[in-house]
Order: structure tokens, then sequence, then C-alpha cells
């Protein structure tokens, strides 16, 4: 059978989206999930773009098992041989190179001629191919370029030693009829042993729509992201992409997709819970709403037979997770037996401290969900990374005639520190009396409140950028109760922020 090897670039081009910054402890667990997942290639980061970046391809490439694991490069010998220093763990490694080929790109961005291009095109493929076997190559903005000289370019792409061509509608121009033509002219006009490969943004909203257009006329490779992530409008969903190739096989007859659906709901809910991207309730295949049905005449067709007006199990794509799964009479070995289920393996203190969370919020919430879960332990034990500040107690006073007001103690190690502070709001004192407790005074970017699973019990899950120290950090919390969840977040955020501290500068130094 044909298959289509999934590539993700949730970690690359999605962590390039407005306001996302991952660090390593996330990157890697991201990376895990993935691979869980059973995409084919995960495209880990642009090792060149900053120290940060690097380390998290390092990290992934030596601990990820499974994938081929892929590291970004422009073709110059620095960024091509720092991709390789940081991919070269893996069992798999793969060096993606990518040099513009449209007129727009060449003129006013490299200002390089045609020969130029190629010539760097060469050079960048052969020194990737003198470290692996595994090389692609990109044209950037391939689908504004000329066509003639793309296949050029990808000629000798190929002649240098790349396995995989990948044809980037990099600022989602295309439309499907045209860009599967695009695809089945490079097949038939460059010659060798090769991999064709989509990769699109979803500017017009048809990155999903041009990948699919790409697959029927003979891609064999579609990078895509999580929740469709990307740079500017993001790049075309995986999960769509996934479920529209095994949904609509009768279509695109027998080709193969290796991924296991069951794990996307998860996917994606842990993408969005540390990118701080909420997906949107009506979002195809893991929407919240993906699966609901509220008029009557539905409802009864559902109950008589699911196939009247669903195309998908919501079992076979993970989304059946929302159902009750413990409540507060589970003991440890319940708790314990369903997170492994869920894949997350906790073992001594991290599993008591998460199963003490899990008895606080089981006093408050009767229905705890496997997404309740999911927050409670991702934000007790984030990504393993030692917090300098625990949250002891956090008291706040409000009303329509009062100065909001909030006092709180938090645990820096064996000392208690303890600040009051006042605001605009219960939120704002809360977070002006962490701020004052640990001396860390910062702007907060951006504050967004969602709620985990329906109901007036829901857990409210608060993301909060912050901005202190010239660092920004995201932080999350969740609680049936928003300001101490707010509060959480804030703290989290301050955490990262005072680890970076000692650590080197994250900011990018170079994009794509
Ligand atoms: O959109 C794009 O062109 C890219 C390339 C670097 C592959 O992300
Ligand atoms: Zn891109």
């Amino acid at each position: 059978m044909d298959t289509v090897r999934i590539f993700d670039t949730t970690l690359r081009d999605g962590e390039q989206s407005p306001g996302i910054s991952l660090d390593v402890g996330e990157k890697l667990e991201i990376a895990e999930q993935l691979a869980r997942l059973g995409v084919d290639v995960i495209e880990a980061g642009f090792p060149i773009a900053s120290q940060g970046d690097f380390e998290a391809v390092e990290a992934i490439a030596r601990a990820v098992q499974g994938p081929v694991v892929a590291g970004l490069s422009r073709t110059g010998f620095k960024d091509v041989d720092r991709a390789w220093e940081a991919v070269r763990h893996a069992a798999r490694p793969r060096i993606h190179v990518f040099i513009a080929t449209s007129p727009i790109h060449m003129q006013k961005k490299l200002r390089m001629t045609e020969d130029q291009v190629k010539a760097e095109a060469a050079a960048g493929v052969a020194r990737a191919a003198s470290y692996t076997p595994d090389v692609e190559f990109s044209p950037e903005d391939g689908s504004r370029s000329d066509v003639d000289f793309m296949c050029e370019v990808l000629q000798i792409a190929v002649d240098n030693g790349a396995t995989t061509l990948n044809i980037p509608d990099t600022v989602g121009f295309g439309v499907p009829e045209e860009y599967g033509k695009l695809i089945r002219y490079v097949i038939d006009h460059v010659t060798g042993d090769y991999v064709v490969s989509t990769h699109c943004h979803d500017d017009l909203g048809l990155a999903v729509a041009n990948s699919l257009a790409g697959v029927a006329a003979g891609a064999r490779q579609v990078e895509c992201a999580i929740n469709g992530l990307g740079e500017r409008a993001g790049n075309a969903a995986l999960e769509e992409i996934v479920m529209a190739i095994r949904t609509r096989s009768d279509y695109f007859g027998d080709i193969g997709v290796n991924v296991r659906t069951e794990e996307l709901a998860r996917t994606s809910r842990m993408v969005s819970r540390l990118t701080g991207y909420s997906v949107q309730h009506n979002k195809a295949v893991v929407g919240r709403n993906a699966f609901a049905h509220e008029s009557g005449i539905h409802q009864h067709g559902v109950l008589a037979d699911r196939e009247t007006y669903e195309i998908i199990d919501a079992a076979a794509v993970g989304q059946e997770a929302a159902q009750i799964v413990l409540g507060k009479h589970s003991g440890r070995h319940a708790f314990a037996d369903t997170l492994e289920k869920m894949g997350l393996k906790l073992q001594g203190d991290a599993l008591n401290q998460a199963f003490v969370r899990f008895k606080e919020l089981a006093d408050r919430k009767v229905e705890i969900t496997e997404a309740d879960l999911e927050a409670i332990v991702a934000e007790e034990l984030g990504t393993g990374a030692v917090h300098r500040f625990e949250l002891v107690d956090l008291v706040v006073h409000g009303g329509t005639q009062t100065m909001p007001s909030a006092h709180v103690v938090l645990a820096d190690g064996p000392t208690k520190v303890e600040a009051d502070g006042t605001g605009n709001g219960m939120v704002d004192a809360a977070c002006a009396a962490i701020a004052a407790a640990c001396g860390v005074p910062g702007k907060v970017l951006d504050f967004k409140v969602s709620s985990v699973t329906s109901g007036r019990d829901a857990l409210g899950d608060v993301v909060i950028q912050l901005e202190a120290d010239g660092r920004k950090a995201s932080g999350r919390g969740v609680s049936t109760d928003i300001v101490e969840a707010s509060a959480r977040a804030y703290l989290s955020a301050v955490n990262k922020i005072v680890r970076s501290q000692d650590a080197e500068p994250r900011e990018r130094t170079v994009g794509p």
C-alpha cells in the first residue's frame, strides 16, 4: 500500500505563531506525544535561530524514539552544520534545507540572482548530504515561483542528494486545482528518486484543501501542524489531513497514514494547553462540538444510527475522553491507573503531588474528566522543571463598592514570603500581591480564560503571558475558581522568568 508520510511541524512552523514561546521541556513533552501519535517526521525546530531552539532540537533528537527528527536550515554551511549538530543524535536524523525561488523573495529578501540561488541550493544540499542521507529541500515561496526555474533548482537539489522535495505555498496563495497541478508538474519534470511533499499555509483558508489536492496529484508527504498552528493564519491542520485521507479512502484510493488517530484529541489538547492557543469549539475533528448534536432531528437520527449524521466515530479520534472518569471516592490506585491509561506515567513524589491536587479538586467538582486530569497534572507538574515559588495561600476581597485587594503567601523553598496587593479587579489584585511577594514586577501581555469542561463547577483554565526583566513567558493555571487559576498562571509565568534569568537569552536571532 502507498503511504503518505505525516511530517509534523508544530514545533517549528507552529512555534512561529505570534505569542507562542515553548521552553525545552514543553517542546520535549509535545514531541513525545507526537511520537505516541505516530507521526513519521517531527520537525523539531530551526537550530541556528537561537540557543533555545538548538537545545530543544538536540534534546528531542536524543530522547524521542520512533519518528525521523528534522532540523530546518538555510543553505549556508554555518546553518547546515548547526542543524546537523542538533539532529545527529537521533536514530533517524534529517536536515531540511531551504532557499527562496520566487522573484520577489530572490530580489527583495535574498538579493540574489537565479544563478546564485542555484549555487546556494547545490552547496547547501551537498553539505547536508555529507552528514546524512536523509535530506529535504524546499524552494521557499514555491507557489509564486516561476515553475520551470523552481524545477531546475529542485533538480539541482536531487542531483546533490535531496531525497524529499517539499513545495511550500509559503503565503497561502495557492488554490487546490492549481496547487495539485504544480505537484504533478514537479513529479513529471524532476527526475530521480525522491518523495514530493506539500507545505501549505492557510491565509485563504485553503491549506488543508491544497494539501489534499497535492496528495491526489501524487505527493506522499504532507507537512502540517496540530490544530493548524503556524505562521500568520497557520499551516494545514494535521488532524484534518489525516481524517480526510482515512475517511475518504474511496476518493484517495489505497493510501495509508501511520497515525494512531485515537491520540488526536489528546494531542490537540496538549498543544493547546502548552501554547495557550485555544481550539475553536466548532473546529473539525478535535473541536469540543465536533460530535455534538443540538437539533432534535439530528439527535434522533444519531440514536437510531450514528452514521445518519456522523462520518467519523468520536472514539476513533479520542473524542469520547470528555466522559466521566473519576470522582471524589476514587482512590489512589484508580487515579494512578487512569493516568497510566492516558499515557501519563507518574511515580513517587510526582504521583503524590498530583493525587493531592486531584483530591482537592474532587471536593469541589463532582465529575472529573480526562481533560480535567490532564489540566491539573500539567499545571501541577509542568514539564518537570523545579518551581522556585509555590502558592501556599491566597485571600481576596472584592465587590462593586470596594477596592479589590489580595493577600498572598508563597513558599520560596523553606521560607514563606507574603505580600498584599490591590488592583482593578480581584485577578489584578492577586497578580499584584504575587509580584510584590516574588519581587518580580511584570506586565501582563495577554490573559485568556476558558473552561476545561462544561457546567457550573467546570475547571477554569487561565493562560497569562507575562513580560518581566525583558523576558516573556506564559503560564497556565487551573482551578474551579478563576481568581485562583489566574494566580496560579501568573505564578507559573514568574517561575519561568526566574528560571530563564540564569539561562542564555532565548530571543530568536533569525527566522525563515
Ligand atoms: O512556509 C515555508 O515556506 C516554510 C519553509 C521554510 C519550508 O516554512
Ligand atoms: Zn511554512
